[in-house]
């Protein structure tokens, strides 16, 4: 089995991972919006990765990681929640550090560790990302990647019309994964504080992204596409992805 290591974190989230983590971890296996939307961009934005060291933040079940390793790359994780670092660990077997550890607080590994960094669908749960920038900043070699995929600030905007766009405000939205419920507590800032918090964190914004969904998406979920198809946006839009340069 791969290594879990480190103190138990204490997470400053809400959401309970643990509570849900098998759930969670068969819903999103190959569902529209991780299997065909926010997985294929975070690797087509990842490019080739062979011999890069990459930390995925948040790594949950491992799915990620997983595909990374497949490229080639030589990879770590790290995440908030016990269980589904078990199950991550059941996925990758021998040979992947995984750590528990807490997004908001000080990461276990050295200055300049890493070649990539993945935050992928986490950041959204933090209310100040001050800190966890400045933490994945260190953790990079200067020139590093930063991958950031958040729910969409415009979507919000959609979602929740009487909204203060340009405040930071928590929200949570019920979720059904696998047939159990759960509740996920977010939090929304405008593009601008996103963009902000990058820079002021030493990065450098490289790729703003809004992918469609990957081919062979149409195929299998026809009934959702088309509705999509006849949305407002008629387009997917669900969440936001960023490559940044550590500077
Ligand atoms: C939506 S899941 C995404 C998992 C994975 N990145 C993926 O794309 O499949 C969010 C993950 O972030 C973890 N998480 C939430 N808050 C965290 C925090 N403060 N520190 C570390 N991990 C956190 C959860 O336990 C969960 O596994």
């Amino acid at each position: 089995m791969s290594s879990v290591a480190g103190e138990p974190a204490a997470p400053t989230v809400t959401n309970d991972y643990d509570d849900f983590a098998e759930a969670y971890a068969a819903e999103t296996e190959s569902n529209l919006l991780n299997g065909y939307y926010t997985r294929p961009a975070v690797l087509d934005l990842a490019g080739d990765v062979a011999g890069r060291r990459i930390l995925d933040a948040g790594c949950g079940a491992g799915p990620l990681l997983e595909a990374l390793r497949e490229r080639g790359a030589i990879v770590s994780g790290f995440d908030a929640s016990a269980k589904m670092l078990e199950l991550a660990a059941r996925r990758l077997g021998d040979g992947v550090p995984l750590v528990r550890a807490d997004l908001a607080g000080p990461l276990p590994y050295p200055d300049d560790a890493f070649d990539d960094v993945v935050a992928c669908l986490v950041l959204h749960y933090l209310e100040d990302w001050r800190a966890p920038l400045a933490e994945l900043r260190r953790v990079l070699v200067p020139g590093g990647r930063l991958i950031v995929v958040v729910y969409h600030p415009f979507v919000y905007k959609l979602l929740y019309r009487d909204a203060d766009y340009f405040g930071v405000t928590e929200f949570s939205e019920d979720y059904t994964f696998d047939g159990r419920p759960a509740v996920l507590t977010y939090w929304h800032r405008p593009l601008s504080a996103m963009t902000s918090a990058f820079t002021e964190a030493g990065f450098r914004i490289a790729v703003v992204s809004e992918p469609p969904a990957a081919p062979g998406a149409r195929e299998m979920f026809p009934e959702v596409m088309e509705k999509i198809d006849n949305s407002p946006t008629g387009t997917f839009l669900s969440f936001l992805f960023f490559v940044l340069e550590a500077a």
